[in-house]
């Protein structure tokens, strides 16, 4: 991350930012920010509460309850505002609920997280307090048609031991774009129930917002998954609003965590946001303007690897079904991704090598060394002058 930083920094030409996850800032989506903004200066009771006041650490009660109102509605879940907290971003989310769970205690013993499929979002893999925190299980590939393939988990692989405290997925799966299948995804509550311990979804992309999801794909939360969700990919990240929704005895951990870390939250994303969760019109944007918006990008993204790629390379690009990212394995490559991704540096692309996508055994995973992330959320020309640069550094790296 600092080296994509010091590398936009200290360009002199111009820079394809390939490699972050910030979301694409989409007109209509800023439009209704900016009039947000403007109705609530224009009510100053309501600017007072937003910027005036402390909401308790748990957040505020009032985009709580018609979250809660919007779940049971939209889902049928059985949940109230007890089920609900608010962090600083979903990433805080992570680091109280992993170390909640998991990593030292105080009796000796050490828990640990198993990711059921990676490669699995980087942003889990420095949050222990403890080391050893995260353990990973490799994936089973499907070649498909079209120079494109599709991770699913390996059950046969799956063993939850004693020392496992949560099972964790993001779905969809930032960096692969893969969304684990109903059957996937029920099996994993599954195993989680029989283990006793939670199954941890990270919401980030998908429904009920921001709906960065291209294929049918059902959510689904009892008492014993703990889902996050974010205002980040809906467009606002510098809000900073997490959101977990879990039984009511995680939720007070979580309120307590960021009493103590953060005394409250941040009230201004659950602000701009409540009357469109209230209404549900939250629902219709993410359906009809988030949802396309990237899926657009998504196929102008593949046309052109398909357009600039030689189609006699061994390349797969994996299923794009949702988030903002093309993940491509360079199959027998005769250098690394890191190699790659200092050549593409060199030539003013930014992308994400594999292996930082790994944990475990799946660190030395050879495929994690063959394969980038690509994100396709920023301009047009970028992504398309940014593909073909990587497909003229790909080709040279198979010679
Ligand atoms: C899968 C996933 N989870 C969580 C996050 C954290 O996002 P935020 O802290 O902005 O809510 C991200 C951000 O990119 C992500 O991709």
């Amino acid at each position: 991350m600092d080296d994509l930083g010091h590398a936009m920094a200290g360009a002199h030409g111009p820079v394809r930012m390939l490699g972050g996850g910030n979301p694409a800032h989409i007109p209509e989506m800023q439009a209704i920010w900016r009039n947000r903004m403007a109705a609530i200066l224009a009510d100053p009771p309501a600017f007072d509460r937003m910027m005036t006041n402390y909401d308790p650490p748990i957040g505020n009660a009032r985009f709580i309850a018609a979250l809660a109102n919007l779940l049971r509605q939209e889902f049928g879940w059985n949940l109230g505002p007890e089920n609900i907290a608010i962090t600083a971003g979903g990433q805080t989310a992570f680091f109280f609920l992993f170390n909640l769970l998991a990593g030292e205690f105080r009796d000796g013993r050490r828990k640990t997280i198993l990711l059921p499929l990676v490669p699995e979002y980087i942003g889990y893999m420095n949050q222990g307090l403890a080391p050893g925190l995260l353990r990973a299980v490799e994936p089973r590939i499907e070649f498909l048609s079209g120079h494109r393939f599709k991770y699913h988990v390996d059950f046969d692989q799956l063993a939850v031991s004693e020392d496992v405290a949560a099972l964790c997925v993001s779905r969809p799966t930032n960096p692969s774009g893969n969304v684990l299948t109903n059957n996937e995804i029920h099996r994993l509550a599954a195993v989680a129930r029989a283990a006793g311990v939670p199954l941890i979804i990270d919401n980030a992309y998908g429904v009920p917002f921001p709906g960065i999801l291209f294929r049918k794909a059902d959510p689904i939360w009892d008492e014993n998954i703990i889902l996050t969700l974010s205002l980040s990919k809906l467009g606002l990240p510098n809000t900073r609003t997490g959101i977990v929704v879990a039984r009511p005895e995680i939720i007070r951990a979580v309120a307590s965590m960021t009493a103590i870390v953060g005394l409250a939250n941040c009230s201004i994303g659950q602000a701009i946001v409540l009357p469109l969760v209230k209404s549900g019109e939250i629902l219709r944007l993410a359906r009809d303007v988030v949802r396309p918006y990237y899926e657009r990008k998504s196929h102008l993204a593949q046309e052109w690897i398909a357009q600039f790629f030689d189609d006699g390379l061994d390349y797969h690009v994996h299923v794009s079904e949702g988030a903002l990212f093309l993940w491509l394995w360079f199959r027998g490559m005769k250098i690394s991704a890191e190699t790659l991704y200092s050549r593409l540096k060199e030539r003013g692309v930014l992308i994400i090598p594999g292996h930082y996508f790994g944990v475990g055994p799946a660190e030395d995973w050879r495929h994690g060394h063959e394969c980038i992330r690509l994100s396709f959320a920023m301009d047009e020309t970028s992504v398309r002058e940014g593909i073909a640069i990587l497909a003229q550094e790909v080709a040279k790296g198979y010679s």
